[in-house]
């Protein structure tokens, strides 16, 4: 091997070697801690129904291209937390007409020969008990599907807003915190404010 050929191979030895020894350590921390890394802010009770929608789900193949209850693809959309953002009815409407409801060009949910356009032909009692199992998936509050910003000032948020709010703004919407503190026993409004 010329002396450039073993400079670039080893270059590439050691990015394997860290690679494998972070991949490692990360993988271990995380088998032996009894906290998940990350909190978990979408929770699930579900109704008979949404149970029975829950199973529909996934002999519907669903979980090819979504997550929800912490199964499922982490490619495609993850449906937890989602029922604290639409209702039942807006779900029905979605897996039935998918391009009329959703309010921006739809990738995969639609017409042929989209990828699931079979959603939208599926019978519809199933349909209805899908929607059902959809509005149950609730997030809480902080989560990226929750209308609520996390528990407590945050200097991030508030310097995220100095910074990048147009002055308008301001005037123009109202702060969900400033809501939030004059309803304090409201807690989750489920964005109907
Ligand atoms: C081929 C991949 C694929 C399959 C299969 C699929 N979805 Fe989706 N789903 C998507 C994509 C992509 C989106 C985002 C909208 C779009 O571009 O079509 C989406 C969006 C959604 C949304 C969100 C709507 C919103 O307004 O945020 C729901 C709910 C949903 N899918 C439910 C389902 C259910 C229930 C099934 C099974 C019956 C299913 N999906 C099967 C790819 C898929």
């Amino acid at each position: 091997m010329k002396k450039g050929e073993k400079i670039v191979f080893g270059i590439i030895a050691l990015l394997v070697l860290i690679t494998v020894v972070n991949f490692t350590v990360l993988e271990s921390v995380r088998h032996n801690s009894d906290k998940p890394m990350y909190p978990i802010l979408t929770h699930f009770d579900f109704s008979v129904d949404g149970l029975r929608g829950y199973q529909l789900y996934q002999q519907s193949n669903c979980y090819s291209c979504h997550r929800a209850v912490g199964n499922g693809t982490s490619m495609g959309l993850s449906l937890d937390g989602l029922g604290s953002k639409h209702d039942v009815n807006y779900f029905y409407s979605f897996l039935k007409q998918p391009e009329q409801t959703y309010g921006a060009k739809t990738m995969d949910h639609g017409a042929p020969p989209k990828d699931a356009a079979y959603v939208s032909a599926l019978p519809d009692p199933d349909l209805r008990v899908m929607a059902i199992f959809l509005s149950e998936l609730k997030a809480d509050q902080g989560s990226s599907s929750s209308f609520e910003p996390p528990k407590g000032e945050s200097s991030f948020i508030n310097a995220m807003l100095d910074m990048w709010a147009p002055d308008g703004w301001r005037s123009q919407y109202k702060d969900i915190r400033d809501w939030m503190k004059s309803n304090p026993q409201e807690g989750q409004h489920d964005g109907k404010h």
